[in-house]
C-alpha cells in the first residue's frame, strides 16, 4: 500500500491531533481507529491515502468551536489550513471538506462524495466494548440528572438501535464487504440486549475503577 506522505503526516501529528487532548470519546483512541478503517478503505478502493489520512484525522477537529455543527467547523479547520496547499490542490480540498461535512452518522441523505462514504462508515464504533465507553462518557456529560447504570445502559442501548435503517440494519454507505462482516457480527451482538448490558457494565465498573469516569466529569471537554 501507499504510504502517507512523511512531511504531511509530521504536520497532522504536531498540530491536528493536540486539538483532541481534551477529548475523551471523539480522542486520539477514536481517531486512530478511524484512520486504520479509513486506511483500510483507501487501500481496497485505490483512493488517495493522503486524502483519506488527512480527511480522518481532520473530521473531528471542530468539536472544540461547535458540537452540533462541527462537521462544518471541521471542514472550515481543513479548508483553512494553508500548510494543507502544499499537498493538495484546491479541487481535492474541496472533496475533502465535503467529506468532512458529510461525515455524520445521524445524516440521512448520502453524502456528496465517496471520500465521504467512506469517512461516515469509519466513523461507525463496530466493537461494543469502544462504543460503550464512548456512550458513557456522552450520557455521563449531557445527562447528569441520571444516576444509575441502568437508566445510562437504556438511553445508550435506545440511541443505538435508532440508528438501524428501513432495511433493519445499521447504515453503511460503501457497502464494504470487510465493513459489512464487522457490523453484522457486531449487530448480532448488539441486539442480544442483555449480552450488550453485560458489556456496557464491565465497561462502567472499567471506568470507575481507572479513572476514566472521574476524567470524564472533571477534565475532559467533549460531549
Ligand atoms: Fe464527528
Ligand atoms: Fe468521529
Amino acid at each position: 500500500m501507499k504510504r502517507v506522505n512523511k512531511d504531511l503526516k509530521k504536520y497532522i501529528e504536531e498540530n491536528i491531533f493536540p486539538k483532541y487532548d481534551k477529548f475523551y470519546a471523539h480522542g486520539m483512541i477514536h481517531i486512530n481507529n478511524v484512520i486504520e478503517n479509513m486506511m483500510m478503505l483507501a487501500e481496497y478502493y485505490d483512493l488517495n491515502v493522503d486524502m483519506a489520512y488527512t480527511i480522518a484525522s481532520y473530521h473531528d477537529s471542530g468539536l472544540g468551536i461547535d458540537r452540533e455543527n462541527h462537521e462544518y467547523e471541521s471542514g472550515k479547520i481543513l479548508i483553512n489550513d494553508k500548510e494543507l496547499k502544499k499537498y493538495f490542490s484546491d479541487e481535492q480540498l474541496d472533496i475533502m471538506r465535503e467529506a468532512i461535512e458529510d461525515h455524520r452518522g445521524s445524516r440521512k441523505t448520502r453524502p456528496r462524495n465517496f471520500y465521504g462514504e467512506c469517512i461516515s462508515d469509519s466513523d461507525r464504533d463496530f466493537d461494543i466494548s469502544i462504543l460503550a465507553r464512548r456512550q458513557i462518557n456522552t450520557t455521563l456529560k449531557c445527562y447528569p440528572e441520571i444516576r444509575t447504570f441502568d437508566e445510562h445502559f437504556e438511553r445508550c442501548y435506545k440511541y443505538i438501535c435508532g440508528r438501524i435503517n428501513s432495511s433493519g440494519v445499521f447504515n453503511l454507505w460503501t457497502n464494504n464487504p470487510i465493513l459489512v462482516e464487522r457490523r453484522d457480527k457486531f449487530q448480532e451482538d448488539y441486539l442480544n440486549k442483555e449480552y450488550a448490558r453485560e458489556i456496557y457494565k464491565n465497561e462502567w465498573n472499567n471506568a470507575i475503577m481507572d479513572g476514566t469516569m472521574d476524567k470524564i466529569l472533571n477534565y475532559y471537554e467533549d460531549y
